[in-house]
């Protein structure tokens, strides 16, 4: 295959010490040459999750570099604990804690200067599936990157499409659904650079789980997924990471 499958498991603000050492030792069973697995656990058990051999990275970070900013993260410090990866942009950041796509654009920036790979969360609302605006929006939150840093910045990086409307809801976007604005996603990228397009892996997120997510993998630009509550279940998530193979 021309991408790697990837399959992320955010666990948002969930999770313990003892869901650490369950996923791991499932989880750590599975051969990884044909796929990406990680897993995005709350701060505090990002160091747990690694030293039981689990690659993960963070939910989030700080657009700053260290200093006075409270309750913050610094990507410098997630990166020394051994992690490649951060989330970036998640709708529930977006939404709850007020993140504009430029602050998103600001994160992703001091995630590739920290040597962590950005995956970059986009998707529309309900209301905004119902005026069409969809492709919009979408493009809009990838734009935000591309004007700030280039095109180019996307090649080491990672883009989720999560539908905010089907996120926690257990109404996932069909196939056909999900798979067309991926294939959108893809094909605007590769008016602008065609090989960084070819190569980005494109994930999809909205509750996604053991019964969907073969068929959602399946189609041609969707190459992995965002898990949210599946990933909190050591069987539910290894199901899936072995469906995206
Ligand atoms: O980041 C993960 C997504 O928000 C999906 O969550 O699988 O619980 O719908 P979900």
């Amino acid at each position: 295959a021309q991408r790697k499958p990837m399959v992320a498991g955010n666990w948002k603000m969930n999770g313990s010490l003892e869901l650490v050492s369950e996923l791991a030792e499932v989880i750590t069973k599975i051969d990884t040459s044909d796929v990406d697995i990680l897993v995005f656990p709350p701060f505090p058990l990002v160091k747990s999750a690694l030293d039981a051999g689990l690659k993960a990275g963070a939910q989030t970070v700080s657009e700053n570099n260290a200093g006075a900013f409270t309750g913050e993260v610094d990507a410098q410090l997630i990166h020394a604990l051994g992690a490649n990866y951060t989330l970036v942009g998640h709708s529930e950041r977006r939404a709850i804690y007020g993140e504009s796509n430029e602050t998103v654009a600001a994160k992703f920036a001091k995630a590739q200067e920290n040597n962590l790979t950005p995956i970059l969360c986009v998707g529309e609302s309900e209301q905004e599936r119902e005026q069409e605006l969809t492709e919009q929006v979408v493009w809009q939150q990838i734009d935000a990157i591309i004007s700030k840093l280039g095109v180019d910045a996307l090649a080491n990086s990672v883009i989720a499409y999560e539908p905010v409307w089907a996120i926690g809801t257990g109404k996932t976007a069909s196939p056909e659904q999900a798979q067309a604005v991926h294939k959108f996603i893809r094909s605007k990228l590769a008016e602008l650079n065609s090989e960084l397009a070819a190569k980005i892996q494109l994930l999809y997120g909205g509750s996604v789980n053991e019964n969907n997510s073969e068929q959602l993998f399946a189609q041609p630009d969707i190459d992995g997924g965002l898990i949210g509550g599946a990933s909190l279940k050591a069987n539910s998530f290894a199901t899936i990471c072995n469906s995206a193979k």
